[in-house]
């Protein structure tokens, strides 16, 4: 008689989820050191800027490459975030008992996967938000261009709660890898998992703390710096509503 066969397709689609997340987790913790390049000096997030924009390589800048990357980031993300909402709780019924659950355990692994659904489900909104405008605007990035969307388009309120977000989310999500790959097996699981779990939490501060102090230093520049031509031509641009 043959054997039924196993269906494979929640494990496929669960290391699709785990490769993803964890190209993604790398992504953001390198985007967040290149930007904070701001706190070293304007010119030096220029140079970072025309760094990705291929300058040191072609002797030119492309800002397409930035379009190019938003798009390969974007398309992760969506793959990884679709793949995520099959674990979202689908009725009250399960929200109820899932909540009843936390309340009741009182285990921090099920905290951080609620704040993990919790800040997964910000992102989806404000992340493609956020990488829209790169798409669309490539060459608009620098220090003074930065600094003005942070300021004059009301940027930086939606920046400061995405940091928050990925942060957290990225960091609570590397550790249920390291768990679920088998990283806090051996002789004592329990100090294992308590060390995984400070160093997930050093690296949300430390990461947190960076990237306020580069939007303090976007919104000072924002501020501080005389943006009159830009604001002149964006009202003229306001005219052609009429014109
Ligand atoms: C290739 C894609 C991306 C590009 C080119 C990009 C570029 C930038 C740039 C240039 C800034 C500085 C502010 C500005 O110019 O508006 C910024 C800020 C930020 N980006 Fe991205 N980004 C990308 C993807 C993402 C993704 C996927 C996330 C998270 C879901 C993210 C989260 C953030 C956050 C939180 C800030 C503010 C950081 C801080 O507080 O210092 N970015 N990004």
């Amino acid at each position: 008689m043959r054997q039924k066969e196993i269906d494979k397709t929640p494990a496929r689609l669960d290391f699709i989820q785990s490769s993803t997340g964890l190209i993604l987790a790398l992504f953001i913790m390198g985007h967040i050191l290149f930007e904070a390049s701001i706190l070293i000096s304007n010119e030096m997030m220029y140079k970072v800027t025309i760094m990705f924009e291929g300058y040191y390589f072609f002797g030119e800048t492309y800002p397409g490459i930035i379009t190019f990357l938003a798009a390969a980031i974007s398309i992760i993300f969506i793959i990884h975030a679709s793949i995520a909402l099959r674990k979202f709780p689908d009725n009250y019924r399960q929200h109820k008992a899932m909540k009843e659950h936390v309340i009741r355990m009182k285990h921090e692994d099920t905290s951080l996967w609620i704040i993990q659904l919790t800040t997964g489900f910000i992102m989806f909104f404000i992340g493609s938000v956020h990488l829209y405008i790169m798409m669309a605007n490539p060459s608009n990035i620098g220090p003074f261009a930065s600094s003005f969307r942070v300021v004059h388009e009301h940027m930086g309120p939606l920046y400061f709660l995405l940091l928050i977000s990925v942060v957290s989310h990225a960091f609570i999500g590397l550790y249920r890898l390291a768990m679920k790959w088998g990283f806090m097996e051996g002789e004592s699981t329990k100090v294992s998992r308590a060390r995984y779990k400070f160093l997930m939490k050093t690296m949300i501060v430390i990461y947190i703390v960076v990237g306020t102090l580069s939007l303090a230093k976007y919104t000072y520049i924002g501020v501080t710096h005389d943006f009159s031509e830009v604001k002149k031509f964006k009202s003229k641009i306001i005219d052609l509503r009429a014109h």
